[in-house]
């Protein structure tokens, strides 16, 4: 293996990279980059490293969520705010049912890359390049948006550090006091979710009775801990936010606490593996129909030799009709070494469909039953389910069918507005969270 450093990842092969026709601008745009002030700092990244180390012993659990693409275009407060606050609504119905803490990590702050199966496709019946997320190209139909432009690296770092300024100031500033039941409402124009009124409601009960014995501090219930997290796909944008920290005598990417590495992109000998290798940060994997037994094991040691609780999280993502085919044996390939991997589910990517009308969308009862499933393979091997990874947002959507709104395929054209994958909205996500803190019970 050759020495790693931030960018030994150029000597391999890079899949889904654009090509930037310019290279002294995108030298120009990487140079400033590589002086911006960081995201992030290494403690928190080590902090969560530590949390997702007991979500890997069974301790606690991974809520993982957020955007397909986050677009620059929805840097907005309210959507901001709806996200966070359908992941704090999400995670009090996890810890209330599902009896653990939850750890909260956002696709978000930086989730503007889009791995992309073709080159090109057709918009309104014309062949255009593929979107590939804001951070490279631009969602409008023409070609001159369609054109990798550098200056959206800079563009993407400065929308994720104002989304991220503003989610510090939430999470810091008491937007999670469950005694401001404002706060706590369910996103305007969507269902009722009954379960969660009963938990709130319990939820104030409990707290109140033990503030009353001097139990918890307000300051403790105001403030909470949020990470970001984006997949690690534009290589040059993960190099440039990438810092050498002394006192830890390591390098850490220093633009999301988490990275991800997407299902088309861990090749063993590829650029994406090869630059994750060499980071501190925790490592989320996407384990899809495509991952072998040997693959697995070989990619556990190539990004973990140390065999380190938090390092890896593996998000398999399979889709409901391939899980109990495909699960078992990788499970029981990662049982036969001594990784301690946390496992967590993405029952999003396994589980698109198209609809009538020619819609990407995913259906909630798929959706359930392959995190039903998940729940069961692990359980039936001696193993445990410590996540999962969902794409949502907080709005009123309407982009995947089905939950208690019984939203149908004609109703898909009523508020679709994702620049990527559908995504459940407020409701359809904290019923979804109810049923997942069940199947944590068992
Ligand atoms: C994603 O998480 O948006 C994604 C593209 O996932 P995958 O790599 O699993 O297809
Ligand atoms: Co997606």
């Amino acid at each position: 293996m050759i020495p790693w450093n931030p960018h030994s990842w150029q000597r391999f092969p890079a899949m889904q990279q654009p090509t930037y026709t310019d290279p002294s601008e995108l030298e120009g745009v990487l140079a400033r980059l590589r002086r911006m002030p960081p995201l992030v700092v290494p403690q928190e990244v080590d902090r969560l490293r530590g949390l997702l180390a007991e979500a890997a012993a069974g301790r606690r659990f991974l809520l993982q969520g957020g955007d397909c693409a986050e677009q620059f275009k929805d840097c907005l407060p309210e959507a901001i705010e709806g996200k966070l606050r359908v992941l704090l609504q999400m995670s009090v119905a996890l810890t209330h049912g599902g009896r653990k803490p939850v750890v909260r990590v956002g696709r978000i702050a930086g989730q503007f890359a889009k791995p992309r199966s073709k080159p090109t496709e057709l918009v309104r019946g014309r062949e255009l390049p593929s979107y590939r997320g804001d951070l490279i190209n631009g969602l409008e139909a023409d070609e001159a948006a369609r054109r990798p432009d550098p200056g959206r690296m800079l563009e993407a770092y400065f929308h994720a550090s104002a989304t991220l300024n503003h989610l510090r100031a939430l999470t810091a500033g008491g937007f999670a006091d469950l005694h401001h039941p404002e706060r706590w409402e369910l996103p305007g124009g969507t269902g009722e979710v009954p379960a969660y009124r009963r938990t709130l409601d319990q939820v104030r009960e409990s707290l109140d009775f033990l503030e009353a014995l001097g139990g918890v501090q307000r300051e403790v219930l105001e403030r909470i801990d949020f990470f970001t997290s984006h997949e690690a796909l534009l290589l040059p944008y993960e190099e440039a936010l990438t810092r050498w920290i002394g006192e830890a005598s390591a390098y850490y990417n220093l633009g999301a606490h988490t990275l991800w590495v997407g299902e088309r992109t861990r090749q063993l000998d590829g650029a994406h593996l090869e630059y994750l290798r060499g980071i501190r940060n925790p490592i989320g994997v996407k384990v899809g129909p495509s991952a072998t037994p040997d693959h697995l094991v070989a990619l556990l040691d190539h990004l973990d030799p140390q065999r380190e609780p938090g390092r890896i999280t593996l998000i398999s993502r399979f889709g409901a009709t391939k899980i109990q085919a495909a699960l078992p044996p990788l499970l029981k390939a990662v049982q036969g070494t001594d990784h301690p991997v946390l496992w967590s589910c993405d029952p999003m990517h396994g589980n698109g469909a198209e609809s009538a009308t020619g819609l990407k969308t995913r259906d909630f009862g798929a959706i359930l039953s392959e995190l039903r499933q998940a729940f069961e393979i692990h359980r039936a091997a001696g193993s445990h389910l410590g996540g999962v990874h969902i794409e949502l947002t907080g709005e009123a959507v309407t982009e995947c069918t089905g939950g208690s709104e019984g939203l149908s395929e004609a109703d898909l054209a009523k508020a679709y507005e994702t620049g990527c994958d559908p995504r459940l909205n407020g409701t359809q996500s904290l019923e979804m969270a109810f049923l997942i803190a069940a199947m944590m019970r068992g």
